[in-house]
């Protein structure tokens, strides 16, 4: 029988896939048009009004573009606008936040041990900060640094860790690293929406008129798209982060968060400087290597297990001296039975979780076992499982999972566990 669940499931699944298929029409799109602008040719011999061109081969056929900048003396009849691609991921995207954020808050959005929220104003801080912060964006962009595009970007950079850190106050990890991703592709989507298109509107409407558009617009434009450009690669790791509970629930995660904006610019920038033909500038990959591992890093330096002592005074005070050494199964059992079951089990009795979330059931040895590094991952070096700390897991308890994982034998571990997960 189709329960409502399941057609709910099936209704998130298909909005996802919808998601990510408009995400790859807008980024393809602005990929290629970042690319074909940088590497416009730059002739004399050019009709009037062109400020360069490009042959393109593909699809068995050529492709001669020439970009007219600001415009052509007259309007053509058919005229081709992008636009779309953005807007629908936008409101894909927007309708499975809601679903995944605002419809299961208790479990991703609220995390009851950094603020005490109610349904609705966790509501309204998830949506209210996407508008207030583009108006603030906006704000910047049209003031006077507007004309200077190297500090504004530094102070978008600013706006964006203090944004990260914001969300993490608030919010459960993932949900704030979801946010950060949801505020900067709606800076990026507004861009489009509210500046870029409407102004191309007006210069449409100028040529209909037979005046001469105001080339300001044009410059404009270059600057939100300026933007764009280096915000779409964060964008999709923000969007990734949630199934690595390493960048989204650890202690600096806020952090990770804006360095990967630090990243975005330094890929994008090796690509921008071949697209203009200006050579390869290789050590935009060393500076990345180098972001990437301090991420890593700083994803380790902290597990939310206390520091050593306070470890060990803790198991002083629960066993005996003897004891300490080895972590019975039995304690581990009991833990996950408490902490975990009540939604990973063949049969959940958690309120509206209906099966075992991601096919992960942890009722017995074997299935604890297959599940050893997940656990690991999920409950000692980060706190993601369980979500909100629904189940009200403790330190300590994170502490002998921790104990009882540094114990298991290699046999047991990634990559060399013999048998995996008995799903
Ligand atoms: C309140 C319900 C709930 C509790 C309690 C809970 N989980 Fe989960 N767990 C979930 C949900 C929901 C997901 C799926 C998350 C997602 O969609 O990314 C999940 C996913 C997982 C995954 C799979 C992640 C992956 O790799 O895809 C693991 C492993 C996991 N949980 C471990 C645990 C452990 C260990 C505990 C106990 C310490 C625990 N969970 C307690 C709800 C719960």
């Amino acid at each position: 029988m189709l329960e409502i669940a399941i057609i709910w499931d099936w209704l998130s699944f298909a909005l996802r896939w919808l998601h990510v298929i408009t995400a790859i029409a807008w980024i393809g799109s602005s990929f290629y048009f970042i690319a074909l602008d940088l590497g416009l040719q730059k002739k004399r011999e050019l009709p009037k009004g062109v400020s360069g061109e490009e042959w393109q081969v593909h699809g068995g056929g050529f492709y001669h573009i020439q970009k007219y900048q600001v415009a052509p003396p007259d309007l053509p009849t058919q005229l081709t606008w992008f636009k779309w691609e953005s807007y629908s991921t936008w409101l894909s995207g927007f309708a499975l936040m809601a679903i995944m954020y605002w419809s299961g808050a208790e479990l991703y959005l609220i995390d009851r041990n950094k603020m005490d929220l109610e349904l609705w104003q966790a509501i309204l801080i998830s949506g209210g900060s996407l508008a207030i912060g583009w108006v603030f964006y906006d704000l910047l962009c049209k003031s006077k640094l507007g004309q200077r595009p190297t500090t504004l970007m530094f102070l978008l950079f600013i706006l964006l860790v203090l944004m990260s850190w914001g969300y993490d106050q608030i919010f459960t990890g993932r949900a704030a690293l979801l946010h950060v991703g949801a505020f900067t592709a709606t800076i990026m989507t507004a861009n489009v929406f509210l500046i870029i298109i409407p102004n191309q509107k007006i210069v449409v409407a100028d040529l209909k008129q037979g005046k001469t558009p105001d080339p300001e617009f044009g410059r404009i434009g270059k600057l939100r798209s300026t933007h764009n450009n280096y915000l779409t690669l964060p964008v999709i790791f923000l969007m990734l982060s949630n199934h690595y509970p390493l960048a989204f629930a650890s202690e600096y995660n806020w952090i990770i968060c804006s360095l990967i904006f630090l990243m975005g610019v330094t890929i994008r920038h090796y690509f921008n400087t071949i697209h203009a033909r200006k050579g390869h500038p290789n050590w935009t990959w060393a500076l990345t290597a180098i972001i990437f591992i301090a991420i890593m890093w700083l994803s380790a330096l902290k597990p939310p297990i206390g520091d050593d002592t306070e470890f060990s005074r803790s198991l002083n005070d629960e066993m005996s001296a003897k004891e300490v050494q080895v972590v019975g199964f039995d304690q581990v059992h009991e833990i996950i039975q408490i902490r975990c079951v009540a939604c990973h089990s063949q049969e959940p009795t958690w309120d509206r979780i209906n099966w075992a979330p991601n096919a992960v059931t942890l009722e017995g040895e074997k299935q604890i076992l297959a599940n050893a590094d997940r656990i690991f991952l999920h409950s000692v070096m980060t706190t993601s499982m369980p979500p909100s700390n629904a189940t009200f897991m403790t330190i300590n308890e994170r502490q002998i999972l921790m104990q009882w994982y540094a114990q298991l034998p290699q046999a047991q571990k990634w990559p060399f566990r013999q048998h995996h997960s008995t799903q």
